[in-house]
């Protein structure tokens, strides 16, 4: 179970709470509100070799019981972020994970070399549910032999832990997980968003699904992945508070990410920490 702190690939994370990818931009606007450093480490929106315009409005959409985001990737590409961001993060103490994608093979591999060694870097996070353009957009996620080769190549280029993040839209995720920790991945993120479409006016919008009903799915291809392999775990999909944050941990994992709780409550990181640190100094109890 996560503690505080916690040890996460060699490094000291002062808790266990990350906020999930794509829900707080670069990093530095949420600073308005709370400090970054409130966080036990900063996970990027997806980053690619080239900048990426991302999909037309409407982009996000409010179904109720969760939300759909149709962002489409939209990012300035990874040497800008480490250019302009890298200072900001080790002055706050403050870890980044950093979120890979590309439309190809190649492109994950080349997000790896660009990287290099750089000292607020704690691990990648390799999107594995972007479509490969040159398959004919089968999800690279959904094939155990893509999924195995992306991380030998990252591997390959990077010192940088490895974390490889899934859809659990497939057949069976202990097979693609198994992949990825036989290629050499240091760790999960389980789960990404699942596909869906809804109308928003006169436009059809297909995008992923994310919020509360997640974390059904999510602990259990948590649960499984746990027990079946010896790497840690970073929990995300439908956190919303400090119980569901005690929920992930005690189905195995070593760290969460939020996500949708922040659009609906700008201040749920800052909550989830305090509640987890009230939670483990009365030793556990809830
Ligand atoms: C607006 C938005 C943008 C997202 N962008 C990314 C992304 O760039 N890369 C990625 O791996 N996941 C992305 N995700 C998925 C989240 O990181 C997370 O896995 C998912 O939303 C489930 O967690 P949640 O229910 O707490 O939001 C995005 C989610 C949302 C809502």
């Amino acid at each position: 179970m996560g503690t505080f702190p916690l040890e996460l690939f060699g490094k000291k994370l002062r808790n266990p709470v990350m906020n999930a990818s794509g829900t707080l931009g670069y990093g530095k606007e949420i600073e308005r509100l709370w400090k970054i450093s409130t966080l036990g480490a900063f996970v990027t929106k997806g980053l690619s070799v080239f900048p990426h315009k991302g999909n037309p409005q409407p982009r996000i959409l409010d179904l109720g019981f969760g939300m759909l985001n149709s962002i489409g990737l939209q990012n300035f590409g990874i040497k800008r972020f480490l250019e302009e961001y890298t200072e900001f993060f080790i002055r706050r103490k403050t870890p980044v994970i950093l979120n890979i994608f590309g439309f190809t093979e190649d492109e994950y591999v080349e997000c790896g070399r660009l990287i290099g060694e750089n000292p607020a870097v704690l691990a990648l996070e390799a999107n594995l549910s972007c479509p490969n353009v040159k398959q004919g957009g089968i999800i690279f996620g959904k094939d155990p032999k893509i999924v195995g080769r992306i991380v030998r190549g990252l591997k390959s280029v990077t010192k940088i832990p490895v974390l490889v993040k899934l859809s659990s839209e497939v057949t069976d995720i202990v097979e693609i997980a198994y992949a990825a920790y036989e290629a050499g991945a240091d760790g999960l993120t389980l789960i990404n968003t699942l596909p869906g479409m809804w109308k928003e006016r006169d436009t059809l919008v297909r995008g992923g699904i994310s919020g509360p009903f997640l974390k059904f799915l999510a602990l259990k291809a948590i649960y499984d992945c746990k027990r079946s392999l010896p790497i840690p775990i970073v929990g995300a999909g439908g956190i919303m508070n400090v119980k569901d944050a005690i929920l992930f941990l005690e189905a195995g994992c070593s760290a969460i990410q939020v996500g949708t709780a922040t659009f609906l409550d700008p201040l749920a990181i800052p909550k989830i920490v305090k509640g987890l640190k009230a939670y483990f100094k009365r030793g556990q109890k809830w």
